[in-house]
């Protein structure tokens, strides 16, 4: 044989075999099979153990990122298989990740908006293995609990826990196009029809250049304090004050940005560092991370707003505004869709007390899943 007809075989036998691959590995096994949300005893037990050791810590305790091994096999099997989904016939689904500490209070009135729509959509509930929930999962939630680990507000873990998140649901489905990240707290303000309609306008021919929703802003008051939070000059070289950016982690990222960040190691290894102990108050990771990264390297392809609304005024403690049941109206609802933008409603709403489901079930029909 010829080196010519050498290579030529050789060249075939690769491409036949990255043909193969998808069908000869065994299938992901992402979501946990049973009903049951607390991940392992261990990792409750490791969250636990971390949670009394940062309470006892007078406020500076180390970052519980804990991303092991199971983690990194994960991110790494994303990067093998899970490409940008641009060859799916399929129609394009919405996943919904939710990273919850409590219980899903409002999964009756999410059953509601996804009923009818179980085949363009698909759940993801990372829950922290720490929490302890009464409520047994509605049907649509029930078996979809991602191995979870620890997660703590103003926390690297919660951006862990987002990863985790893209990681299943991109290795989950293919067909999964957007990612849109939720709490417990969050409820929907508008009929699916309509978030689908949005994400995925009839004229858009081409899905793989659709925007990211995820608020994008420069010059907010507490920048520079959040900068130097891990020291004066932690974030150099790889993030210039300049490029530094700050948004709600409430997000719905296209696919291509949902495999950009589980294949990130970069920007990740320096926000996951821990923040100094007088700067917990001024650190709040998850707020930074997704929108430095998706600016930097894809500043067209980003809408810099959000689909989620949320109230900063009167905010407590970082805390946005909590609705009560009492604050549950059609005029809420109606204020919620408005954004400040005339170019964009919300689709979203945060944050929701749980005895707010009773008042938010009576005017599903007549007000929230109504156009
Ligand atoms: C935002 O929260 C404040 C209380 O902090 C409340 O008075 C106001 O009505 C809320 N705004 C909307 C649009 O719900
Ligand atoms: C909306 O715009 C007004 C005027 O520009 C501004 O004062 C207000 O803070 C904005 N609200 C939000 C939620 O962005």
């Amino acid at each position: 044989m010829t080196p010519m007809v050498v290579s030529l075989l050789l060249f075939a036998s690769l491409t036949a075999l990255l043909l193969m691959a998808p069908r000869v590995s065994p299938p992901p096994l992402v979501v946990r099979p049973d009903d049951k949300p607390p991940a392992s005893a261990s990792a409750a037990a490791a969250g636990m153990a971390a949670g009394v050791a940062a309470n006892g810590g007078g406020g500076g305790g180390a970052a519980v990122v804990g991303e092991g091994a199971e983690d990194l096999a994960l991110f790494r099997r994303v990067t093998l298989d899970a490409g940008e989904g641009s060859a799916v016939a399929a129609p394009p689904k919405v996943a919904f990740l939710f990273l919850t500490n409590s219980d899903l209070t409002f999964a009756p009135l999410w059953e509601r908006f996804f009923a009818g729509h179980a085949h363009l959509l698909n759940i993801y509930v990372h829950a922290d293995p720490a929490s302890r929930l009464l409520l047994p999962p509605t049907p649509s939630f029930r078996g979809r609990f991602v191995s979870a680990k620890p997660t703590r507000r103003g926390d690297p873990s919660l951006i862990a826990a987002a990863r985790r998140l893209l990681a299943a649901a991109l290795l989950d489905d293919a067909a999964n196009a957007y990612f849109a990240l939720l709490s417990q707290h969050c409820v929907p303000l508008h009929p699916f029809p309509r978030l689908y309609a949005t994400l995925f306008p009839p004229a858009a021919a081409h899905h793989h250049r659709l925007p990211s929703y995820i608020e994008v802003l420069a010059g907010e008051p507490q920048m520079p304090a959040r900068y130097v939070a891990r020291g004066e000059d932690a974030m150099l070289p790889e993030v210039p004050f300049a490029r530094f950016r700050v948004g709600s982690q409430f997000f719905a990222l296209a696919r291509r940005h949902a495999v950009l960040v589980v294949r990130e190691r970069r920007l990740w290894r320096k926000f996951r560092e821990p923040c100094l102990p007088e700067a917990r108050d001024a650190c709040y990771p998850e707020e930074h991370y997704f929108p430095t990264l998706l600016d930097m390297a894809d500043p067209a392809g980003v809408a810099r707003y959000t689909l989620t609304s949320v109230n900063w005024t009167g905010s407590v403690d970082g805390h946005p505004h909590t609705y009560a049941a009492t604050e549950v109206s059609p005029r809420l609802i109606h204020d919620l869709r408005r954004s400040n933008s005339s170019t964009h409603e919300h689709m979203f709403a945060r944050k929701f007390a749980p005895d707010c489901l009773a008042p938010l079930m009576d005017i599903a029909d007549t007000v929230i899943f109504r156009d």
